[in-house]
């Protein structure tokens, strides 16, 4: 039987969250330039995307830009930039096809306002398609976003619209950017790396976690699969014992 037949044999995660790490190293084995690594992430992006709605997840979320990511030579970013326009409008098609709508999580604001114009210009043509969610983190940390939520609710505190003791889990879950996504199931990161690098510390309090040494360029639907295939075996237990989630 094939990986895909398997897994449909098991609950799937409803969201996967992918930390698509390993571009630049893929391109520097090739003796590519690190854009040509980025293009090729795309690639597996695009394929990954598909694979996923094809086989009813419902929710992806790539880390595609992170809030450090700025700190590169400002021509990678210049070329992640100018690549995140292009792929934008080449791929407003494949979404369309497999019914995916385009959602961002992140501070979108501070991308340039080219960047701005093409996300908001798909994000609105595929806002009925209700296959499946791909949310793009662009300009995004986990830190920033919990500590604006904080402020948020601070500010809501001084204007004596919140009594602090009221404040619950879900008010802070309301306030960041993920606000009506479910938290992730499961969490990928490629390339051999064993850190979440500020990647949803508030959402992947119950995620498994899941590490491949495959570069992302390299990550295909198969691998995507035995990922999900080793979700499957675990036993999710959210605190509880053996026992009391079988009975
Ligand atoms: C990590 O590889 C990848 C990124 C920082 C960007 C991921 C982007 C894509 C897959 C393309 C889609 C997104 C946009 C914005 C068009 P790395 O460069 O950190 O690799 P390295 O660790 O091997 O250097």
């Amino acid at each position: 039987m094939s990986l895909k037949e398997e897994i449909k044999h098991n609950p799937l995660p409803q969201h996967v969250a992918i930390i698509m790490d390993g571009n630049g190293r893929w391109a520097k084995k090739k003796g590519f330039l690190r854009a040509i690594g980025h293009e090729n992430g795309v690639d597996a992006l695009r394929n990954i995307a598909t694979a996923s709605a094809e086989v009813g997840i419902k929710y992806l979320t790539v880390y595609a830009f992170s809030s450090e990511n700025w700190n590169r030579p400002r021509a990678e970013v210049n070329a992640l930039m100018a690549l995140l326009v292009s792929s934008l409008r080449k791929e407003l098609k494949t979404l369309t096809k497999n019914n995916i709508s385009l959602n961002t999580i992140g501070k979108t604001d501070s991308l340039p306002l080219k960047c701005q114009r093409e996300l908001q210009e798909v994000i609105e043509k595929t806002s009925k398609l209700d296959h499946m969610t791909l949310t793009l983190a662009l300009s995004y940390g986990s830190r920033e976003e919990i500590t604006e939520a904080t402020r948020t609710l601070a500010r809501d505190v001084k204007a004596g619209k919140l009594d602090p003791e009221d404040i619950s889990e879900e008010h802070i879950s309301h306030n960041l950017f993920t606000r009506g996504l479910p938290d992730p199931d499961l969490l990928i990161r490629t390339s051999g790396e064993y850190r979440i690098s500020n990647y949803m510390l508030w959402q992947i309090a119950y995620s498994e976690l899941y590490f491949t040494d495959k570069l992302w360029p390299d990550f295909g639907a198969e691998d995507l699969f035995k990922a999900i295939l080793d979700y499957q075996r675990r036993e999710r237990r959210f605190g509880k014992i053996s026992e009391q989630l079988n009975s």
